[in-house]
């Protein structure tokens, strides 16, 4: 090793993450992270601990796939983003915290329901789900809020039917979701993390005397009997998939119907031609990065990375939406080409903990958008997009509400 800077360097370090101003770009403050040299940046965090940033595509994967960095919330070093990240590091931890070989025997317990083959099968049933809340939003007239009206229970719906758990509780649990992703203090996402374990603990009980056919269903009889998992970490395991199921796809349909009615070429495009729909899908992903914060690692190892050193015990965060927008790998990356061929973005993360329901929703997304594109065509924004509330970023991108008219 020769020639190389160790430990991020708190002085001059600039704050991370940025909020976003406008839904589709980049922060100012990220577009300077990225146009500096070099793949890694030091940063400062919400607490004034220092950690490096990840921002070139290349290093974002070779990093994601090393493991000399640990996916452990639970280890002090990890890189909170958010007071409410630093308090959920102390909550029992599900398979997203595990590193190999403890992770890969949790993951494949929840896989079989994730695979391509299992949602190509699925294909019909979220269609139904789709076309029914689009019939309802038609017959209810504009103007509407098409988050609480599509973007939000499509997947929500979607995820109930998977895991077994009863749509009839969806404003209960879309609510406990959206404190805990989202409330700014980090007693009340903790209080919403006690309110989703107490429900789907409840919900275990009641399953264990009356089965039914979801997911949680096979894993209470042949993973929890067997003592394969225990009781926490099934309910755990359970909050990750019932609030990652519907609060990111909620996101990227909300986002991507905004930034599609901001880009009427692009719309123009995909209405003409339908096949462009699965591959607009991932440039959407790409170009929006939602899950912006989701890549936070400690380095439990020394690890170069051009000519800088990551030291152990380092927190490291890859910031998937600047690797996303890393002009060698993606061409004029701040420009929305639904022609573009953006399927290695990063949007879903990488290596053993990309992301579980990456097929699930890139199908609810395909389907979603079609439905819209074809059944509400002279859909339009109500408000300026400059109006619009945006969440902070330290959680999942995008916005609460969306009012439209058609
Ligand atoms: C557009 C929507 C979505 C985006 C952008 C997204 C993004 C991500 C990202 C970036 C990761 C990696 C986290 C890390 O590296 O630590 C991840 C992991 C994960 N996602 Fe998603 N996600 C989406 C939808 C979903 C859906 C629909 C589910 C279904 C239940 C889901 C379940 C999971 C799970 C269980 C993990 C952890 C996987 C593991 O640790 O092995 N996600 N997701």
């Amino acid at each position: 090793m020769t020639d190389t800077v160790a430990t991020p360097q708190t002085q001059d370090a600039p704050a991370f993450p940025n909020d976003r101003t406008c839904p589709y770009q980049l922060p100012d403050g990220y577009r300077s992270l990225r146009d500096e040299e070099g793949p890694i940046r030091p940063v400062t965090l919400f607490d004034g601990r220092p950690a490096w940033v990840v921002t070139g595509h290349e290093a974002a994967r070779a990093l994601l796939a090393d493991p000399r960095l640990s996916a452990d919330r639970t280890a002090d070093e990890f890189p909170a983003t958010s007071a409410r990240a630093e308090a959920f590091r102390r909550q029992p931890r599900s398979f997203i915290s595990m590193d190999p070989p403890e992770h890969g025997p949790k993951r494949r317990m929840m896989i079989s329901e994730f695979t391509v083959k299992r949602t190509k099968a699925m294909r019909a049933d979220v269609e139904r789900i789709v076309h029914g809340f689009v019939d309802d939003l038609l017959a209810a007239g504009p103007p509407a809020d098409l988050v609480t009206g599509l973007a939000l229970p499509v997947p929500s719906m979607v995820i109930c039917e998977l895991l077994g758990v009863p749509y009839a509780d969806h404003e209960f649990f879309q609510d406990a979701s959206t404190r805990l992703v989202q409330s700014t203090d980090a007693a009340g996402s903790m209080a919403a993390r006690d309110d989703l374990a107490r429900y789907l603990d409840g919900l275990v009980t009641t399953l264990q005397a009356e089965p039914g056919t979801g997911l949680l269903d096979t894993l209470i009889s042949e993973r929890l009997a067997t003592g394969e998992i225990d009781r926490a970490e099934l309910v755990a395991s359970a909050i990750l998939l019932l609030v990652a199921g519907h609060e990111t796809t909620a996101s990227m349909t909300t986002l991507s119907v905004i930034t599609l009615l901001e880009h009427p070429d692009q719309l123009a495009a995909l209405r003409a031609d339908p096949s462009l729909i699965p591959g607009a899908v991932d440039e959407l992903l790409r170009y929006l990065a939602i899950a912006d914060v989701a890549g936070g690692r400690v380095a439990v190892d020394d690890i170069e990375v051009d000519g800088q050193v990551i030291r152990a015990g380092d927190g490291v965060i890859v910031s998937n939406s600047i690797a996303n927008r890393d002009g060698s790998v993606f061409p004029d990356p701040d420009t929305f080409d639904v022609r573009r061929k953006a399927r290695h973005h990063v949007a879903f993360g990488y290596g053993v903990h990309q992301c579980l329901g990456q097929n699930l929703a890139r199908l609810e997304l395909e389907v979603v958008l079609a439905a819209v594109i074809e059944r509400i065509p002279t859909l339009r924004l109500d408000v300026p997009v400059a109006d619009l509330e945006l969440r902070p970023a330290t959680t999942i991108q995008g916005v609460n509400r969306l009012p439209v008219s058609w």
